[in-house]
Order: C-alpha cells, then sequence, then structure tokens
C-alpha cells in the first residue's frame, strides 16, 4: 500500500526540505509551486516517485490543475494522503503604507492559497482511509511583530481555520494542525542572500536556542506528525522556533 503526500510551496525553502524528508520516508509527492524549473530541481533530490505540478495558487484553480491533484490521489493502493499547505509569501511594510490589493496579496498568497487547495484535496481523497492535513502558519499568526500586519493577520487566520477544520473534520478521523516556524533561513527572507556576517550573528544572537532556524528543523517536525497514519493530535499550533516566541 502506498502513502502519498501533497505539498504546496515544494519549489524552495521548507517545502522543498519537506519534500526531501518525506521522500525519504517512502512517501510519494505531488510536488507544487509556480516555477517549473526550481520544482524540477527539487524533483532531482527526491528518493521516492514525484510529480511535479505548476500554477499560482493566489488564483482560483483551473479544472486542469484541479483534475492532476485528483488523479494522483485516485488510486486504491494508498493507505494514506496527507495535505501540506505550505505555499506564501511575506512583504513588510507599514500598516499606513499598506494598501487594500497588499493585504488581497497577502490573504490569497498565505490563506485562500491554502483554501483552495484543501477544498481540492478533501473530495478527492474521500476514499482514502488515514488523512491529514497541515498547514504551515508562522509564529507572527500566534505573536506578531511591527510591519507586518497583512502577513501576520492571514497566518493567524491560518492558525484559527486549523482549528476550526480540526473540529469539522474530527468526525471523519482527520487531523488538521498548523506548524508556526519561527525565524529559518530561507530565500523568503532579503539577508539570506547577503554575507553579511554581522547581521547573521545578530539575528542568531537573539533567538533562545542560539541560531536561526534551518529548513530541517521544520521538515522534522512535520516527518513527527505524518509518520502516526492514526495522529491522536488535532488542532494544535506548535510553534518550530528555537524559543523565540518566549521572548516576546
Ligand atoms: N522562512 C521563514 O522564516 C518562515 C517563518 C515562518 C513561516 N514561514 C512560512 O513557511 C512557508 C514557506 O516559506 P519559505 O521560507 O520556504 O519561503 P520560500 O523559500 O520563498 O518558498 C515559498 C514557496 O511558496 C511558493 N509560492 C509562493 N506563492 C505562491 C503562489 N501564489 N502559488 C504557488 N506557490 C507559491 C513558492 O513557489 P515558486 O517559487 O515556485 O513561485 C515557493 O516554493 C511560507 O508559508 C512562509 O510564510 C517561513
Amino acid at each position: 500500500m502506498d502513502k502519498v503526500a501533497v505539498i504546496s510551496g515544494a519549489s524552495s525553502g521548507i517545502g522543498q526540505e519537506i519534500a526531501i524528508e518525506l521522500s525519504k520516508h517512502g512517501f510519494k509527492l505531488l510536488i507544487l509551486g509556480r516555477n517549473l524549473e526550481r520544482l524540477e530541481k527539487t524533483k532531482s533530490q527526491l528518493q521516492s516517485e514525484a510529480q511535479c505540478l505548476t500554477g499560482d495558487l493566489s488564483l482560483d484553480l483551473s479544472d486542469a490543475f484541479k483534475a492532476q491533484i485528483t488523479g494522483f490521489l485516485s488510486s486504491s493502493s494508498i493507505e494514506q494522503a496527507v495535505l501540506i499547505n505550505n505555499a506564501g509569501s511575506v512583504k513588510r511594510e507599514t500598516f499606513v503604507k499598506t494598501e487594500i490589493k497588499d493585504w488581497e496579496h497577502a490573504l490569497n498568497h498565505n490563506l485562500y492559497s491554502a483554501l483552495r487547495l484543501t477544498q481540492c484535496f478533501l473530495p478527492a481523497s474521500k476514499h482514502i482511509k488515514s488523512k491529514q492535513i497541515l498547514n504551515i502558519s508562522s509564529t507572527l499568526g500566534i505573536r506578531p511583530i511591527e510591519d507586518t500586519s497583512a502577513y501576520s493577520a492571514a497566518k493567524a487566520a491560518m492558525c484559527n481555520w486549523t482549528e476550526c477544520l480540526a473540529l469539522e473534520l474530527a468526525p471523519e478521523n482527520i487531523p488538521v494542525n498548523c506548524i508556526c516556524p519561527g525565524l529559518v533561513e530561507t530565500p523568503i527572507h532579503p539577508f539570506f542572500k547577503t554575507q553579511d556576517k554581522a547581521q547573521r550573528n545578530e539575528l542568531n544572537g537573539i533567538q533562545p536556542l542560539g541560531r536561526m532556524g534551518r529548513v530541517q528543523d521544520i521538515a522534522q517536525s512535520v516527518r513527527h506528525f505524518v509518520e502516526q497514519k492514526d495522529l491522536w493530535i488535532t488542532g494544535v499550533k506548535l510553534p518550530v522556533d528555537g524559543g523565540i516566541l518566549l521572548k516576546s
């Protein structure tokens, strides 16, 4: 019997590492992103079968896109299916300068993207016995920092929606949980590409555990959830953050 995972935002950063981690543990994967070249790069690092699917999740899903997901989940040999809603993007700006179109962008990329995918995943996986949904939110969805109104509100909404969906899907025995990363070194941050040692030391220095997060920290947490086929945890918001929430 097969276990499969659908992972959004798998062409970069955290999503790419989640794909690598789950492939090591035997999951067949459908990896999603907007950039095919980068998705293929992820695929080349995987140890299990994988299909790439490109599309912009900030827009309504096309019928062809939905058909690909449904097709991927259709096999009767699947015993476990996992959806990882990871795609997202961030822009820092003061509230006054955050225009309504910026709010729409933040909500579309960080919240509606997950809603769209989940609305496709649930009916398409109806026949599969063991299912789980994991949302990648942020510590900012629990405790925001300044100049992140739209992003933090979108991530907070994701946390709240996780709890609501967890209750709704509990009778079907489908756990829904949220992982809230702290500061993780990925291309989402402008500092990622710089060699600025002083800035890096400063960012490492403010973390209680002494360093910024690595993509592996998040991927391994995801694996702890999904390796349990009969998970008895639902509706949690788990900070994976080196302890930063304790300080703010
Ligand atoms: N890194 C951190 O410090 C941190 C902290 C807390 C939470 N997070 C969250 O973790 C998740 C992953 O972030 P990351 O740090 O790994 O960033 P990243 O390296 O920039 O990766 C973001 C991924 O999301 C995809 N994506 C973005 N918008 C999309 C859209 N409209 N449609 C489809 N795919 C889209 C990108 O795909 P393409 O490149 O193919 O367009 C890319 O694969 C995000 O939800 C982010 O908010 C990150």
